[in-house]
């Protein structure tokens, strides 16, 4: 039995109906850009494994620095102690951030940093006397499958099931240079009774929905409306942060600055799961007093793992780099070329890009997990590169290190697949 059969026997995959198809490509080997299959077939990982690595899979530098740091210290837990790699990549991490940030909290996953922020949010204003329960958040906003991150998501295979038993979450559309004085109204209606606690928000793109690219002043308008009316605000920047808009958040290109901020994917550059909540010092005060009852009785056992830190740090290190910040420019530029030529084509309904992110629409309606995007995922496959649309949007966002040859064939496979549709 091959790897392919063996998995059929005992596992359960994420995101799929094994009953319509049972089958996962085993993937043995990944290096650079290029994942290779149990058959030798190699595929260009086109969309950096769900986001994650940033510098090419099996990052020499990365490993070299992790497993150094596996033979002096693996793992340790964090309440009560701390250790080099958490204080340091804590240090490192404010340095960067948008300004405010000044406090790091770990956790595993991007639901779970998530999670946390939205408890940050409630515990806040609970810790201050106040009774705020309520979260606004965007409309096809998409922040994770545990029970806090499914509620503020909005409504769709993943939640669904679910919605009787999810938190009070109020919607607003996200912003698209033409509706701000409507979302102002909404905001204002939602607010009359005090108690909306906080806000969360995908900043300037909507990974989930499709890669949908937002008004950034509109966005500023929406949290400057939150930071007067005394709601916490939070930017997601599981799927944004750590270049993929071209600076290092997407809320760099907002004007006003976050409460609270959450981390993933990127972060440890695909190496190790590992999440962050960071927030300001004006968060992390309402949770200091005598009464211990007060303080963030939220943990996972595997909090700031030594292993975890250090590939953080590693991809930090290389995220500075020039070589690095220039191929973002590089990326970025072929985008927009790359854009402006096919949203031309009849079969596309337009295309849009930011950093390394590209998406483009077609011109057909089809259901998120339809065959269309069967069909496309294996004409992508059979051509050596793996692309995963969603719906009717095909959307790349490559490593940091693709090389030029590389990006040609992840556009000429693009543009070829307009041919089947
Ligand atoms: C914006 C955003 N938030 C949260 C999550 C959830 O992260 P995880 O899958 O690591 O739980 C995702 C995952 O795609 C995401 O894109």
């Amino acid at each position: 039995m091959n790897l392919q059969q063996r998995d059929q026997k005992h596992l359960w995959h994420p995101l799929k109906q094994h009953q319509l198809s049972p089958e996962s490509l085993a993937i043995v080997k990944a290096k650079g850009c290029v994942l290779t299959d149990e058959h030798g077939n190699e595929y260009i990982d086109a969309i950096s494994s769900w986001y994650t690595c940033i510098f090419g899979h099996c990052n020499e530098y990365i490993t070299r620095k992790v497993s150094r740091q596996m033979q002096q210290l693996d793992q340790v837990m964090f309440s009560d102690f701390t250790h080099e790699p958490a204080v340091k990549l804590s240090e490192e991490l404010i340095k960067m951030l948008p300004q405010g940030q000044n406090r790091i909290f770990f956790n595993d996953n991007g639901s779970t940093a998530v999670e946390a922020s939205i408890k940050m949010a409630l515990q806040y204003h609970f810790n201050r006397g106040e009774q705020r329960t309520i979260l606004i958040a965007f409309e096809e906003g998409f922040h994770g499958d545990t029970f806090g991150a499914m509620s503020v998501s909005g409504l769709s295979i993943y939640n669904g099931p679910f919605k009787d038993v999810l938190m009070e979450v109020k919607r607003i559309p996200v912003p698209n240079g033409e509706n701000e004085h409507e979302i102002l109204e909404r905001l204002q209606k939602y607010i009359c009774n005090n108690d909306v606690a906080g806000f969360i928000y995908e900043p300037l793109v909507q990974g989930a929905a499709g890669m949908k690219i937002h008004d950034a002043n509109g966005m500023n308008s929406i949290l400057q409306f939150c930071k007067t009316n005394g709601i916490i605000t939070i930017a997601d920047e599981v799927m944004t942060g750590f270049g993929k808009t071209g600076t290092h958040f997407a809320s760099d290109h907002i004007a006003t600055k976050p409460d609270i901020i959450c981390l993933s994917k990127a972060l440890t550059a695909g190496l190790l799961p590992m999440a962050i909540t960071s927030c300001t010092e004006a968060i992390y005060a309402a949770f200091l007093s005598d009464d211990i009852t007060k303080g963030f009785f939220h943990c996972h056992t595997y909090s700031a793992n030594p292993i975890a830190c250090s590939a953080a740090l590693a991809g930090i290190e290389l995220l500075q780099t020039e070589e690095i910040q220039k191929n973002l420019k590089q990326i970025a530029a072929a985008h927009a070329a790359f854009a402006s030529k096919i949203r031309l084509h009849p079969k596309v309904k337009s295309a849009r890009h930011i950093g390394v992110i590209f998406a483009l629409d077609l011109n057909v309606t089809t259901e998120r997990y339809g065959s269309l995007r069967d069909q496309l995922l294996k004409f992508f496959m059979q051509r050596g590169v793996f692309l995963r649309p969603l719906g009717n949007t095909i959307y790349l966002q490559v490593p940091y290190v693709i090389t030029k040859e590389e990006l040609s064939k992840v556009y000429k496979v693009v543009r070829a697949s307009l041919d089947i549709i």
